[in-house]
């Protein structure tokens, strides 16, 4: 086994600069899920991984329709059916690059600076899936994989999954696996590997303010009816109070008070108020009275505004009332509370505090159930044996904040569980302007990935 992995920790390091190539070609792809204008985008993107799964020699690959953006499929079964089978999960989807005047360089054009690559969704993820790809390449170069694999690319991680639930029904049986090996977690810092155990749900919403049945002349008709701007924002600034706490009624009901153990080992790995002052840029922090920032970040839910707008907000000065007002909302959920329960309580809140002179209407854009994984798990077990074996410590294990839809799909349709981990980290800017992914973290990723589908060949 060891000279297997010196042999694909070799062709790596040689095919370093290919594979970077290979992630640029994927990278210039404009794989935005959310904007319907970018479809033939995805389904680009779509076709550049079947075609690479193909050059990797991979069966049955299959380009999957849903309802929203397809799916990549394809396996390679060389390793034996005594071997575990691995589900290679990854989402080539992107988020929108906006504000695109914050970047320095086209989000969509990678260009490589003291070894760190720039792009939207060099980090988040087609830099992960690159490490997977070749991880797996290296190892093909010399012999056959130590592990059957099976491979599933989403493009629609980044609006929430919509369409995921029927598919994985219907390929229930194409995509049995023993277990998922998902690099969408990131790691907490370049030199603390990390294994993620949950992830944060997330309820997001779009609130429509109705007003009058058209714009108004704010002189002829200012001081006769409500505006709807107003109105949206008295609402969302009954949402919070000023410590921090929720106040849609019953929004705490089922969130559960972290363990003890578990808070004590969680707290090990918190950071002070300046690690986040540094990384975000604001004034101060400001959270949850009562709470850790990890605890915070990890184990409590949120309630964010993620855009607002209505009216006039071109040059100069439009004296309008306007007909609409518009927000987009969500909250990040921890485990046993359901984005479905969230909506009844948004609605009653609108309900109750809604000023009668307007109306509204509330739709509900994602819903995506909080996750815990087994710890105690095989693969997780190796996962960390290779990340300790590559970093030289032990990876620490983290909830995480942000959320990977598909992990309890898996869980609650296949019945299987995820290996959570990865090799972004909090400053590579993901969702921002300026997004990049460090190449020493890439290597030292398809390295850690080698190692492992050795190990846990033997299940380690
Ligand atoms: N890679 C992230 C999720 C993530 C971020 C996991 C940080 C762990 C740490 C993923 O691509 C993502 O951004 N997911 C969305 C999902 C949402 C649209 C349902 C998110 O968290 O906003
Ligand atoms: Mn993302």
């Amino acid at each position: 086994m060891e000279n297997n992995i010196l042999n694909a920790v070799s062709y790596s390091k040689k095919h370093k600069d290919d594979f970077v190539e290979s992630l640029k070609d994927f990278l210039r792809i404009q794989t935005i899920s959310s904007d319907s204008n970018f479809k033939n985008e995805l389904e680009k993107g779509a076709k550049w991984l079947s075609d690479y799964l193909q050059s990797l020699g991979a069966s049955d690959v299959q380009i999957l329709k849903t309802s929203r953006h397809p799916v990549v499929y394809g396996h390679i079964n060389q390793a034996g059916p005594e071997k575990p089978t691995v589900l290679i999960y990854g989402h080539y989807d992107v988020q929108p690059p906006d504000p695109i005047a914050e970047w320095e360089h086209d989000p969509f054009e990678p260009i490589v600076k003291k070894n760190v690559i720039y792009a939207r969704g060099s980090s988040d993820m087609k830099g992960q899936i690159m490490v997977a790809l070749a991880a797996i390449q290296s190892i093909l170069s010399f012999g056959p994989l130590p592990v059957n694999l099976k491979f599933f690319f989403e493009g629609e991680e980044e609006i929430g999954s919509p369409s995921i639930r029927p598919l994985l029904e219907k390929y229930k049986d194409l995509l049995n696996s023993d277990f998922v090996l998902n690099l969408d977690a990131g790691m907490i810092a370049k030199d603390r590997p990390t294994i993620v155990y949950g992830l944060r749900g997330l309820a997001y919403f779009e609130i429509t303010i109705i007003g009058p049945a058209h714009d108004l002349h704010s002189g002829m008709f200012g001081g006769v009816v409500f505006n709807p701007i107003h109105a949206l924002c008295k609402l969302i600034a009954g949402m919070k109070d000023g410590s921090g706490q929720i106040l849609l009624p019953g929004f705490y009901d089922d969130v559960m008070p972290l363990g003890e153990s578990e808070r004590v080992s969680l707290n090990e790995l918190d950071n002070p108020d300046s690690f986040y002052i540094e990384q975000t840029g604001a004034k101060e922090i400001f959270g949850e009275a009562g709470f850790s920032n990890v605890e915070r970040l990890g184990a409590r839910p949120t309630l964010d505004v993620n855009g607002i707008w209505g009216g006039y907000t071109g040059e100069g000065p439009k004296t309008v009332i306007p007909a609409k007002a518009f927000a987009k909302l969500s909250m990040r959920l921890v485990p046993h509370q359901t984005p479905g329960k969230v909506y009844e309580q948004l609605s009653q809140y609108l309900q109750d505090n809604a000023p009668q002179q307007i109306s509204w209407d509330l739709k509900q854009l994602a819903s995506d159930p909080a996750c815990i994984t087994e710890m105690d798990f095989y693969a997780t077990h190796c996962f960390s044996q290779s990340l300790e074996r590559i970093w030289g410590k032990k990876p620490v294990f983290k909830r995480e904040g942000g959320s990977i839809p598909i992990v309890s799909h898996f869980q609650t349709i296949l019945g299987i569980e995820s290996v959570l981990s990865g090799f972004s980290i909090p400053e590579d800017r993901v969702h921002s302007p300026n997004e990049h992914f460090n190449l020493d973290l890439f290597v030292l990723g398809i390295e850690t990935v080698i190692d492992f589908f050795y190990r846990v060949s033997l299940e380690c």
